[in-house]
């Protein structure tokens, strides 16, 4: 097992994966990475009326309107290794709900700045 899963580490080492990752991580095997730095969308996009101040919304594009802020999550308690960590980039006024979900899979909030620093509690999911 341990063979197989430094085997399958060797195989994503200095790779860039262009893909869905909700479908990549699925590919991933169980407990073979030691860090997850992750900056998904933020669900930021939005019209205001701000235009007499020069700004008039926030818009990115499609993959920032009405994207999932949780599903990615449910796959990094299997694939983090033990004593693992994630980082996740987001915007404020997310980061209680994502921190929550986080718990709610079994990881262990450690700190929550601008970023989020999750790790894998040792006798966790
Ligand atoms: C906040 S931006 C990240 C920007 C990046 N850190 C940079 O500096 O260019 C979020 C990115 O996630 C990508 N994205 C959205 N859904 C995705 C998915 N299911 N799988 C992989 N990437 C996704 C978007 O296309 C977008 O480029």
């Amino acid at each position: 097992m341990k063979k197989q899963v430094i085997h399958q580490t060797q195989k994503l080492m200095n790779r860039i994966i262009l893909g869905d990752c909700l479908n990549e991580m699925k590919q991933i095997q169980n407990e073979s990475i030691d860090l997850i730095l992750t900056d998904p969308p933020y669900n930021i996009a939005r019209k205001n009326n701000f235009h007499t101040m020069g700004r008039a919304g926030i818009d990115f594009g499609e993959w920032d309107k009405g994207f999932d802020l949780f599903s990615y999550i449910d796959e990094i308690p299997r694939i983090l290794s033990k004593n693992g960590s994630v980082i996740i980039f987001n915007d404020w006024k997310n980061i209680g709900e994502i921190a929550r979900y986080c718990e709610s899979v079994g990881l262990e909030i450690k700190e929550i700045e601008d970023t989020l620093q999750i790790t894998k509690q040792l006798f966790g999911v």
